[in-house]
């Protein structure tokens, strides 16, 4: 009985047919188009999100040829999305993760003291990267859309809930608790919807999906939305908590690192809310049909494989994001050179969202091949500026790190990883953990496997880097670094 994922990332959706022993029998790939209309500023255009999916769900379905029995959806979180209810249409672009444009906003709401509550209800900070700060400037700046909002006309959600909207013919408003627990309004302990929180951000309450379960009874495909499919959706997360269920990352303690857009880092903390004063996130992993919810801290890192897609596209640099390995194997090292990609502000754990990507350290004998270098390497960094606040500060033991997303196909940058870490980096037969994490839910709402224990024997190691010489100079001209990107805007 195959299981169709749907991962509703960044920069494109990916659509996998997965089969019962873990293995992918389709495979479907559409990027869209991402929009910077003033620096900063990163916005969606909802119906090129919907109109990939179908396109990528389509391919992989051509592809495997195979009928799947269900449905699992995961996505780019704490995106902010406004919908009609009636016609689907979005009045106005989502308002993407990485957008910075509510950084004014948050420091107005922290100046006024409202940091310490939010933190304590949410897990979470006031930080332009959540949703809640982008609904309260569509309020501010667009009450054309927004009126729409408060009139009952129109909804809001992340972009799963926008998704499952679109597939059902509008018959479900839904999210997860994974999703709803990065938006700034759902209380951790509650575990709800917080009315606090939405009257601080301005954001009515029945506006909001309705919160379910990651797997179990979500919703049923209308087939006149969605490829003439009538299939029950039986599984949802967040990307991130997705590929920690991908991973089948179960034990309180299993940590993974997803190399995307950016990079996140999560280990599983059971049921236990772990709060953190270093700059972690304290977040929902899953939640169970019986209501048991699982928490992780997270680790968040913006900007990571997008700052070799930025080789790629915004200097030409590369043809493909993988030829940055080749082009990073040119030279021994960097020469020097130390790139910080705070190309939308910093993430964990130094949360400036006035942080701008600075390279240091050219001279005329810096090449093509040391920018490359440089670029690969600040992702290790940026991965230990993480990990060692969990080790360090959280207290927490990591005995490897399990590697998944794009660039962790990438050997330079794993060994590197490894070597900076001073632990093992495991990297999964099947890298593309979070569509598979989708998979898994889905699989086991529906019935297709039916425990955890199923879903750990299909995992594969393909490749494990051990840990060689640590260059704890370079470690820390990159923290001389960051300080000096700090506080651009
Ligand atoms: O929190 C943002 C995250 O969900 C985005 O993930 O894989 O699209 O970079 P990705």
């Amino acid at each position: 009985m195959p299981v169709l994922a749907i991962d509703a990332g960044t920069t494109g959706v990916t659509a996998l047919i997965v089969n019962e022993d873990g293995r992918i029998d389709g495979r479907g790939y559409r990027e869209f188009a991402q929009h910077f209309p003033e620096p900063g500023w990163v916005e969606h255009v909802p119906e090129e999100i919907w109109q990939a999916t179908l396109a990528a769900c389509r391919i992989a379905l051509d592809r495997s040829g195979t009928a799947p029995s269900c449905v699992g959806i995961t996505n780019q979180r704490e995106t902010a999305v406004v919908w009609d209810t009636r016609t689907l249409a979005a009045p106005r672009p989502a308002i993407v993760w990485q957008d910075r444009r509510t950084a004014g906003l948050c420091a107005r709401l922290r100046e006024a003291g409202h940091e310490p509550r939010v933190a304590e209800l949410t897990g979470l900070r006031l930080d332009p990267y959540f949703t809640g700060s982008k609904f309260a400037w569509m309020a501010e700046h667009d009450p054309r859309s927004w009126e729409e909002v408060t009139g009952g006309r129109a909804v809001v959600g992340t972009v799963d809930s926008y998704l499952v909207a679109r597939m059902t013919g509008g018959a479900r408003h839904v999210t997860d608790p994974s999703n709803a627990s990065r938006t700034l309004l759902y209380d951790l302990e509650a575990g709800g919807w917080s009315p606090e929180l939405c009257e601080l951000f301005g954001v009515p309450e029945s506006a909001l999906p309705e919160i379910v379960p990651n797997h179990g009874e979500i919703g049923r495909t209308d087939p006149e939305s969605f490829l003439g499919l009538d299939l029950p959706i039986s599984g949802m997360a967040g990307d991130q908590q997705a590929a920690l269920f991908g991973q089948t990352c179960f034990t309180p303690g299993d940590v993974k690192c997803t190399y995307g857009t950016g990079s996140f880092i999560l280990i599983n903390t059971g049921n236990e809310i772990v709060r953190s004063q270093a700059g972690l996130l304290t977040t929902v992993a899953w939640q169970t049909p019986s209501g048991e919810i699982t928490y992780a801290l997270e680790g968040s890192i913006f900007v990571t494989g997008a700052a070799v897609q930025w080789l790629r596209d915004g200097l030409g640099l590369i043809a493909t994001a993988p030829e940055s390995e080749a082009l990073a194997r040119t030279v021994p090292d960097s020469g020097g050179v130390v790139f910080v990609p705070a190309l939308t502000g910093l993430g964990a754990p130094h949360w400036d969202p006035d942080a701008r990507g600075s390279v240091f350290g050219i001279t005329r004998g810096t090449t093509r091949g040391h920018l490359a270098r440089a670029t690969l390497e600040a992702i290790a960094f940026e991965v230990r500026d993480v990990v060692e606040v969990m080790t360090g500060a959280a207290g927490l033991k990591m005995p490897a790190l399990k590697a998944d997303g794009g660039a962790s196909g990438n050997d330079l940058l794993m060994q590197f990883q490894a070597d900076q870490l001073g632990t093992p980096v495991e990297r999964p037969a099947i890298q593309e953990t979070t569509a598979l994490g989708a998979a898994f839910l889905a699989g086991l709402g529906s019935g297709v496997w039916s425990s955890a224990g199923e879903l750990r024997a299909t995992w594969d190691l393909q490749r494990r880097f051990e840990p060689g010489r640590r260059d704890d100079a370079a470690y820390a001209r990159w923290l001389k670094a960051v300080d000096r990107a700090r506080s651009w805007a």
